[in-house]
């Protein structure tokens, strides 16, 4: 394992213990409409921040929250979330996570999604394949979308009749399922390793899904931006799937207008 995967697993890990430690004391803010903040956010990102820092100095540094970022022209940057999940966890409602991916250049190279409610810890290192506490982890063999449990977000200022209702609708009538969880993060692991078949969201940022979209990547799964071409996590709308026969039926089925 690299030392920056170990850096990246203590941080999520101490990032988590903060989250752990502010359940239930907690004051809730909103940034915007439906759009959560509390103080297990920040201390969270603080204490990660303070890691990362620590052990690499030169690194630069995208955070959720505060606008926080420095040393973005850095050939390393780290991109975190430090509680991806926030309405579930002020509703103590057990699916949040963790997120902190690495990037070199513009390929993420290390990803870390750490739940601690379940204790579930999903890695990879490019080009070493996903793990989740230890264990290899790989994508399910569904390849149609009637048998597929797809995941969707949907923007907290989703409208009436907009792309997303329509393409959700799409999905709605063509799945064997659709669940919306509420973490990012964790619907591109649990497509990783079998649990979901497929994901789809719009309106997520870079922090929400780097990490994710490696580990996902690393266990043999497909993500691509929704027009068809490389994940861009500077306009991170994406389709992930299994595999690219489901892929190509999903995006597909997406294409509805407004
Ligand atoms: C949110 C979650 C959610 C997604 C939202 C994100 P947050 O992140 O990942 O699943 O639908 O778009 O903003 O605010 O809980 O870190
Ligand atoms: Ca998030
Ligand atoms: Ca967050």
């Amino acid at each position: 394992m690299s030392e920056y995967l170990d850096v990246a697993i203590l941080a999520a890990k101490a990032g988590a213990e903060v989250l752990l430690r502010w359940r239930n004391k907690f004051t809730v803010t909103e940034k915007s409409h439906r759009n959560l903040v509390t103080q297990a956010d920040l201390e969270s990102q603080k204490t990660i921040e303070e890691i990362l820092n620590q052990h690499f100095p030169d690194h630069g540094f995208l955070g959720e929250e505060e606008h926080s970022s420095r040393n973005l022209d850095s050939e390393y940057r780290w991109i975190v979330d430090p509680l991806d999940g926030t309405t579930n966890y002020v509703h103590q409602l057990p699916s949040y996570s963790v997120s902190i991916g690495l990037c070199h250049r513009d390929e993420v190279i290390v990803g870390v999604v750490y739940d601690p409610v379940l204790d579930e810890c999903f890695v990879a290192e490019k080009g070493q394949g996903a793990k989740l506490n230890g264990e290899t982890i790989g994508v399910s063999g569904i390849d149609e979308m009637n048998r597929a449990l797809i995941a969707i977000s949907l923007s907290s200022t989703v409208q009436p009749g907009s792309e997303e209702i329509n393409q959700f609708l799409a999905i709605l009538f063509r799945a064997q399922a659709v669940r919306r969880l509420g973490s990012a993060a964790l619907n591109l692991c649990y497509v990783a390793m079998g649990r979901l078949d497929g994901y789809w969201a719009l309106a997520v940022n870079a922090w929400d899904i780097a990490a994710g979209s490696l580990i996902l990547a690393e266990a043999g799964g497909v993500i691509r931006h929704s027009e068809n071409r490389t994940l861009d996590l500077d306009d991170p709308r994406f389709i992930a799937a299994a595999n690219d026969r489901l892929w190509k039926e999903f995006f597909d089925a997406v294409q509805v207008t407004s």
